[in-house]
């Protein structure tokens, strides 16, 4: 294993192995110590047939990518950067789920925090962002990509800082990569062989405990769509995922997208 103090340290591949026994998910593990985007890279493989649960991660992602077209930056090394390819045979919004609420109990696995989901797809700790998910599909492939802060501070980023963290930060020690890494795949092996095979059943259970970790609800949000600004109260998500959205005047709003913003008042 890579030492956990050293957090400049490649990433510990064959740990990661070992860690990953078992798990169809994250075989074949392809790691590139640098490449533009794991996600980018994971789709070319993905078209040219690689199997479900190819696993692409790095330790500097040069032109990481963001929801909504954005830019994904991160420090060199203190970011775990994971893209699995996935074949589901279950909804899209589904799959969203599985992955915040697999990413938030591996996290908590690995480091005893305990972090809340930000709707859609978000996971914070203390209202803090520390994960990443950019979800993308393309014909009967969907690459799943998974972007954590785990070493580093960003006490120098006074601009980040306010909206995001680091799992080291939160803990107040080192984090060592490959343990997050292991225990996120396999919290994402187990809910998807759940779904894949265990039908409308897996699928209720999966939204039951995603919501028990959805810390939107309730609150008084603004959200962000393109020029468009919608504030009101979170009262509660639909069957298929979307948030549904109170303003003062009494008018609901059915959100499909965008940025939320938990705000006071
Ligand atoms: C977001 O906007 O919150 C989603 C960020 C997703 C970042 C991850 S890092 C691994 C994978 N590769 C990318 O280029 N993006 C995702």
């Amino acid at each position: 294993m890579a030492d956990a103090h050293d957090e400049s340290a490649a990433l510990d591949t064959a740990a990661l192995e070992v860690l990953l026994a078992g798990s169809r998910l994250g075989h074949p593990l392809i790691y590139l110590p640098a490449v533009e985007s794991t996600s980018t890279e994971a789709m070319r493989l993905a078209r040219e047939g690689a199997p479900d649960g190819l696993l692409v991660t790095t330790d500097d992602q040069t032109r990481g990518r963001g929801r909504m077209g954005r830019v994904w930056h991160a420090l060199p090394g203190e970011l775990l950067a994971l893209s699995l390819v996935l074949r589901p045979n279950f909804p899209p919004h589904v799959l969203i789920m599985a992955v915040a609420l697999s990413v938030a109990a591996g996290i908590e696995r690995a480091t005893g925090l305990r972090p809340g989901i930000k709707w859609p797809n978000d996971v914070l700790i203390g209202g803090r962002k520390v994960c990443g998910i950019l979800i993308e599909a393309s014909g009967d492939v969907t690459v799943v990509g998974i972007g954590i802060n785990v070493t580093g501070s960003l006490a120098e980023h006074p601009e980040l800082a306010a909206r995001a963290t680091t799992l080291a930060e939160q803990v107040g020690r080192p984090i060592a990569r490959e343990a997050v890494a292991a225990a996120v795949i396999r919290a994402l092996d187990r809910e998807y062989r759940q779904l894949r095979d265990g039908g409308e059943a897996a699928r209720v259970a999966v939204r039951a405990t995603w919501l028990e970790r959805l810390v939107t609800i309730g609150q008084r949000v603004s959200i962000q769509q393109g020029e468009r600004t919608i504030t009101g109260i979170a009262e509660g998500v639909d069957d298929d995922g979307a948030l549904l959205v109170r303003q003062d005047d009494g008018r609901a709003h059915t959100i499909l997208w965008g940025d939320v913003e938990a705000i006071g008042g």
